[in-house]
């Protein structure tokens, strides 16, 4: 077998940057033998004085300055794993202008400035790798680009988040608090830097925006969509859930119907027999339904190291084997509008801390009628508080299908109710 040698610059040596370069290091031969690609990483730029030791000691050339990869006309594939905004949409341009395949996993950036990104990759002729950038270790973006927009995708769904998942699976066994579950999930690599990206949503945003635009062909404006973290979710909200048979996860939706796409991230009820119920822990999973090859579902870790890693390493082996660039354009002349969030229609889960008193669930009912919202079960939970002379009880109730817009007046109208003691609970209810 003739053997093609690829030169790779890495830039950002941190988590997932040292996983890929373990990994590289240790398949090297079998790459070489099994594709005929001699992979050499020839040169490593970080700002951490201990990779360059590191560096130093596997004898790969060390930079601090991301410039020498980009303009070192010997690199064929620039890897870019520094993540952020700026200045990695810098790098990435520049690399593609140079004439430089990419690699990155980088959401934040694809669902910020992905319409630049991609357009730049469609004038460069350049090839952009980004499987890493969701569901790490999982083959999700090459089995939608390769294989399932083949079959016409309806919907995506997903949990698209290790360190919140982890975080809500951790309160449902109600063994450990939220702060100290969320410091297992950044001890084992999986929050972002700044763990707040996780915990308000704003990763799986990201994420489920890349994959509404190689399902749908368009980046959603993130400011225009429901996305809601995990601050808000309770152990107690989790156990009535699930004594209703769901399970509370952090999900994220792209879906389209009757000309309309709607993309959103927020805490769901999801039945307990789906295989998004029993998605637990630090994994992440996708489930997507097509036109012509019905449902599929993908689940794996979406965050740490060594699974990211193996994503990053595909991705360069997959450019180096082929590298014929995809239209990332090829979809978008789709004729649809974004729906707007007041529109959403789902079932709601409310729960109520009320005074146990006559009457009060009369004038919730009352203003659940005015806006047209049928409830469909009701129950009272056992009392665990009193304030001052009140037993205040929580209230947990469903409802039939209604409007966000309706739905959202309506709990504003409900809380300002005397008896109503604290913020009531909505939860949104997920079909699937
Ligand atoms: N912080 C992300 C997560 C990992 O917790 O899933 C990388 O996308």
């Amino acid at each position: 077998v003739k053997v093609q040698v690829r030169r790779v610059g890495l830039i950002g040596c941190g988590v997932i940057g040292s996983a890929f370069l373990e990994l590289a290091r240790k398949k090297h031969s079998f790459i070489k033998s099994y594709l005929g690609i001699d992979i050499r990483i020839a040169a490593l730029c970080d700002l951490n004085p201990k990779i360059k030791r590191i560096a130093g000691k596997l004898g790969i050339p060390f930079t601090s300055k991301a410039e020498d990869v980009i303009n070192n006309s010997d690199i064929d594939i620039v890897v870019e794993l520094i993540g952020g905004l700026n200045p990695a949409g810098k790098y990435i341009m520049s690399s593609l202008r140079k004439g430089k395949d990419v690699v990155t996993a980088n959401k934040a950036l694809l669902a910020g400035r992905g319409r630049k990104i991609f357009k730049t990759v469609s004038e460069t002729e350049r090839a952009l790798g980004f499987e890493a950038s969701v569901l790490g270790g999982v083959p999700i973006i090459k089995s939608i680009l390769d294989s399932l927009q083949f079959g016409g995708i309806k919907q995506i769904y997903g949990i698209l988040n290790g360190t919140t998942n982890f975080i809500l699976t951790e309160m449902s066994k109600e063994s450990e608090s939220f702060s100290s579950a969320l410091k297992s999930a950044q001890a084992k690599g999986f929050a972002e830097r700044d763990p707040s990206l996780d915990i308000k949503g704003i990763d799986s945003l990201n994420k489920i925006s890349v994959l509404s635009f190689l399902c749908f062909g368009k980046l959603p404006q993130p400011k225009k969509i429901l996305a809601e973290g995990i601050e808000r979710i309770s152990p107690r909200d989790i156990s009535y859930a699930r004594e209703l048979g769901f399970a509370v996860k952090l999900l994220s939706a792209a879906k389209s119907s009757n000309g309309k796409v709607e993309v959103r991230v927020h805490p769901a009820l999801v039945p307990l027999g789906h295989p998004l119920a029993k998605t637990d822990g630090a994994l992440n999973s996708v489930f997507v339904r097509t036109l012509t090859g019905g449902d599929f579902f993908f689940s794996g870790l979406g965050a740490g190291g060594k699974p990211t890693a193996l994503a990053v390493l595909s991705d360069v082996l997959n450019i180096s084997r082929k590298r014929v660039p995809y239209n990332f354009f090829a979809n978008s002349g789709n004729n649809f509008l974004f729906l707007d969030k007041g529109d959403l229609i789902f079932r709601y889960y409310f729960r109520f801390s009320a005074l146990d008193k006559p009457g009060v669930l009369a004038k919730i009912s009352k203003i659940l009628a005015s806006y047209r919202i049928s409830i469909a079960s009701v129950t009272q939970k056992k009392s665990d508080l009193s304030q001052g002379k009140g037993k205040i009880v929580p209230i947990v109730m469903l409802t039939h299908a209604a409007k966000e817009s309706d739905i959202l007046k309506a709990k504003a109208e409900i809380d300002n109710l005397s008896e109503i003691r604290e913020k009531s609970q909505m939860l949104r209810i997920e079909e699937l």
